[in-house]
């Protein structure tokens, strides 16, 4: 298979515009589009039969069989290294990181741990609750931009105190793209008596994954970004023995009749994203998953080196902590403020066509590239010449 531009006829992306933004959004593939399209059809047949009686059980006596989610959730679960019954779907990261946040019964005085690099929407529902409990929220400085991995363990092991609940550490952070040591911090966590929730928003079809080996007790992730579902699929794993108590943020007619029960029907919804998945997933497997994953690492990489250097920076990270985006260091001439930021995102995107993630942070302006099989090196080359004729004059 030869990845690059020619991918693009799998994809409805506008071929005029540059896209280097995968990971904000996703962009499903149009075999997975037309699958998605096939099930509406099916459901439009028959609404209430599918809905009620295929979709979920809420209809109709045992038959036996398991639902269509059920049967979706297996298939990813044995794609991420789960059992399909610790796997639910959600409709994003964010519904996952609700549910858990919400579920923990925090009591006054209990510390929530962030990183200052997690969501900045999963630190808000962690701000949110934690106001609302009386908790408090404690957030350690991540190594930054000389990203160590073992620094940062040491800072998460400095931070863990006697009132320590919870960890939310994302797997792969989002504006500076970093791979996080999961699995030692997990280690780090666990031997403190401290739950871990994994924020895994850019890891599925990024890294490959053995969610029930990770060492997590909740992990939440998407679908619709890196593993090619159509928009509207997370999933959330949770360990057996942290099933119990766990409620969606919408609850419905599953209150209090299980784990599977409570997440499997959170009222009348469109389905079609998470019966779908299994199709992206497929499309993973028939590109070669690992093929895909070295390539897109490796334009990452590249990027990240080349750039870095022809825009007077230091390469200030490992190979390691690279997945399938890279952040890199713009020159400073651009400045430091969001202000800039968004100028420079909208004028890449208005006069360039170039759809791509920048951010202010650590006192200067970042590109966030992401790299997806129907990129390939001309695109960072335009991003390259885009910028250089956009430095401001000093
Ligand atoms: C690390 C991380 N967590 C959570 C999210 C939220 O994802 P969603 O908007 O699909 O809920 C994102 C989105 O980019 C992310 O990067």
């Amino acid at each position: 298979m030869t990845f690059g531009r020619e991918m693009l006829e799998h994809w409805t992306i506008d071929p005029d515009t540059t896209y280097l933004n995968h990971g904000t959004v996703g962009v499903a593939p149009r075999c997975v589009m037309a699958a998605q399209q096939a099930i509406r059809d099916e459901m439009e047949r028959q609404p209430a039969r599918f809905m009620l009686r295929q979709v979920s059980h809420l209809v109709g006596g045992p038959t036996g069989e398991p639902t269509l989610v059920r049967r979706a959730a297996e298939e990813v679960a044995s794609f991420l290294g789960a059992e399909g019954d610790d796997l639910v779907f959600v409709d994003n990261a964010t519904s996952g990181a609700n549910a858990v946040l919400r579920s923990v019964p925090f009591q006054a005085g209990d510390e929530i741990l962030l990183t200052d690099h997690n969501y900045g929407a999963t630190a808000r529902v962690a701000t949110f609750i934690a106001r609302e409990r009386g908790a408090v929220v404690r957030t350690v400085a991540v190594p930054y931009p000389c990203f160590d991995p073992g620094r940062l363990i040491d800072e998460v092991e400095r931070a863990i105190g006697p009132r320590t609940r919870l960890a939310v550490i994302d797997h792969i952070t989002s504006e500076s793209a970093l791979v996080f040591p999961l699995a030692e911090l997990a280690r780090c966590c666990r031997e403190r008596g401290v739950a871990i929730l994994a924020d895994g928003a850019h890891a599925p079809g990024t890294l490959p994954l053995e969610l029930s080996k990770l060492g997590v007790d909740w992990y939440v992730g998407n679908l619709h970004k890196w593993a090619y579902a159509p928009r509207s699929c997370g999933i959330l794993w949770a360990r057996a023995d942290r099933q119990t108590g766990l409620h969606p943020p919408v609850v419905s007619w599953g209150l209090d009749q299980g784990y599977l029960a409570e997440f499997d029907w959170v009222g009348t919804r469109d389905p079609s994203p998470w019966l779908a998945s299994p199709v992206g997933l497929a499309f993973l497997r028939e590109l070669d998953f690992e093929a895909v994953r070295r390539y897109n690492h490796d334009l990452a990489w590249r990027a990240c080196e080349e750039l870095t250097e022809r825009w007077g920076g230091a390469v200030e990270r490992d190979e390691e902590s690279v997945g399938c985006m890279v952040t890199v260091p713009l020159p400073l001439a651009f400045g430091s403020t969001p202000e800039a930021a968004f100028h420079l995102r909208d004028r890449l995107l208005e006069d360039d066509h170039i759809e791509i993630q920048v951010h202010a942070r650590n006192e200067r302006l970042w590109v966030r590239v992401s790299a997806q099989v129907y990129n390939e090196w001309s695109d960072i080359e335009r991003l390259s010449d885009a910028v250089a004729r956009r430095i401001p004059p000093s």
